[in-house]
């Protein structure tokens, strides 16, 4: 997919398979639908009146428009005029990609970047523009007997000024990164867990690596997990035959400055039976999405790589299956972390904070300037959130403040929550110098108190993706979130 930009005054004569304009509420055409419309001499006008509600979603497509160059010109609702937001274009922009992919369209053009938004430049529209316009090409079909024709849309052209035609190419690039690193992500997530094992999501590590120069792959195995003692991790690899993998995965930029490194830990627990401790029967196959967190750390590094971010990001993944069996840990078994403190384990269904917290000890040695770590970690989280924002946990005020506004920008947005000494007292346990769960109040909260206690050494931040991570019933998939709100953050960070 290529994207472009185009500054004009003479849209008619454009010559596309598909023109797309945007009309308001009460059927008022933006300039670009008016001025189409003077060269269809008012047919577009009267159409939209006569079946056009052009409420927020809406699309209609006009064929051989006479008088025209394009194909099609096709129409998005943008619904009232003075409140059109980013989420709005976005949405409009998603509407238009699906209605491209299905009829088969090779080139279209958008004129939506052109409008006043009340919260966003056009390069803001281009960037989610083209982020909607990639992840609609994404259709799955890894492990169907027929795979599926490849998605025509070629290229995609965004109208706009020539004063902000840089900006916009800057933006659609971004966008673009971002989408594949979303669809990355979806795929990933999106692959059944018989496929995407441990040993699949270093393979993909290492497959990144070859693919963009500036990554770089190493895959801890078993033996390496041992002799770094990470104990906790390795307790619960233990109940599974398939082998755990620990997943280091950095982007060392052609031009890098003097700046600490950013650290992105992902939870990558290709599937969560739930252990000893096991799960009911119902949606569990949904817990093959328990590695979202470590494929939107690859998303994100992949997107950082596209980019070239002119900043070192390294990418942390530990990695292994929950299952119940002989060799499985136990309630009541206590285990010693990579940090040295000892973990009573009270449920083994908790699994998600003991491979976490030896693979934030591990981020230590990057001395980072900042560490966030990405994990569907407690069903408390999808509760307390729904499938609308991610939780977002800092220690950090100025972190969690980046983040929040990245995640907001990015249209993938996260909400604080707290953490605090009177929830820490949760974990107490009497036999080890910490317990894995907290008891059935504030779970999201006692979870992320819990990683805090290997974060001691830098700035840090927690996301808990349960409930944005994928969608459940007949869309069923994983979403790529919180890609968008990482890359944005990385990309704010290196603008700073
Ligand atoms: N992977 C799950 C969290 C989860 C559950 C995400 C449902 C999305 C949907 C995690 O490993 C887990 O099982 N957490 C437990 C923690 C509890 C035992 C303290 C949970 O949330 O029930
Ligand atoms: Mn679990
Ligand atoms: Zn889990």
């Amino acid at each position: 997919m290529k994207f472009s930009t185009s500054s004009g005054s003479t849209l008619h004569t454009v010559k596309t398979q598909a023109v797309a304009v945007g009309v308001f509420k009460g059927g008022q055409l933006s300039p670009d639908a008016q001025a189409l419309d003077q060269a269809m001499q008012g047919a577009l006008k009267k159409i939209v009146q006569a079946e056009f509600k052009a409420a927020a979603g809406d699309s209609l497509v006009i064929h051989a428009p006479a008088g025209l160059a394009a194909e099609r010109v096709i129409l998005l609702g943008l619904g009232e005029p003075d409140t059109l937001d980013a989420a709005t274009l976005r949405q409009a922009h998603a509407v238009l990609a699906g209605l491209c992919v299905r009829a088969g369209v090779a080139h279209a053009v958008s004129t939506l970047c052109t409008l006043p938004c009340t919260d966003g430049s056009a390069a803001d529209c281009a960037r989610a523009a083209a982020q909607a316009v990639t992840a609609a090409c994404y259709q799955y079909d890894a492990t169907l007997s027929e795979t599926k024709p490849p998605v025509a849309l070629q290229q995609f052209v965004v109208q706009c000024a020539r004063s902000q035609a840089a900006a916009v190419r800057t933006a659609l690039a971004e966008g673009a990164a971002t989408g594949a690193g979303v669809n990355l992500a979806r795929l990933l997530g999106d692959l059944p867990p018989n496929i995407c094992t441990p040993t699949y999501l270093g393979q993909t590590a290492r497959q990144l690596a070859r693919e963009f120069k500036t990554l770089k792959a190493e895959v801890l195995d078993q033996k390496k997990i041992e002799a770094l003692k990470m104990g906790s991790f390795l307790s619960v690899a233990r109940g599974s035959a398939e082998p755990p993998a620990f997943i280091i995965l950095r982007h060392v930029p052609r031009t890098p400055g003097t700046a600490a490194p950013i650290v992105l830990v992902g939870k990558g627990v290709t599937f969560d039976a739930g252990g000893i401790s096991i799960k009911p029967a119902a949606a569990m196959d949904e817990m093959k999405f328990d590695m979202c967190g470590a494929a939107s750390v690859l998303g994100t590094l992949r997107a950082v790589a596209e980019l070239d971010l002119p900043r070192e990001v390294v990418g942390i993944i530990p990695s292994c299956e929950n299952l119940p069996s002989g060799t499985a840990n136990k309630p009541g078994d206590i285990v010693t972390s990579l940090s040295g403190q000892t973990i009573e384990i009270l449920n083994t269904d908790a699994e998600g904070r003991l491979i976490l917290c030896d693979a934030l000890t591990y981020a230590e040695r990057f001395k980072p300037a900042a560490v966030i770590d990405i994990a569907t970690l407690t069903g408390a989280c999808v509760i307390a959130l729904g499938h609308v924002n991610s939780g977002l946990f800092s220690t950090d005020d100025a972190l969690a403040e980046q983040l929040l506004a990245a995640g907001r920008a990015a249209l993938d947005p996260a909400w604080r929550l707290p953490l605090g000494d009177e929830y820490q007292k949760q974990l107490k346990s009497n036999f080890a110098d910490m317990a894995n769960i907290g008891g059935r109040a504030a779970g999201s909260v006692t979870a992320a108190c819990f990683l805090s206690r290997f974060t001691k050494k830098y700035t840090w931040a927690h996301l808990d993706i349960a409930g944005t991570a994928w969608l459940e019933g007949k869309q069923k998939g994983a979403t790529g979130r919180p890609v968008p709100l990482l890359v944005n953050y990385l990309l704010g960070q290196c603008a700073a």
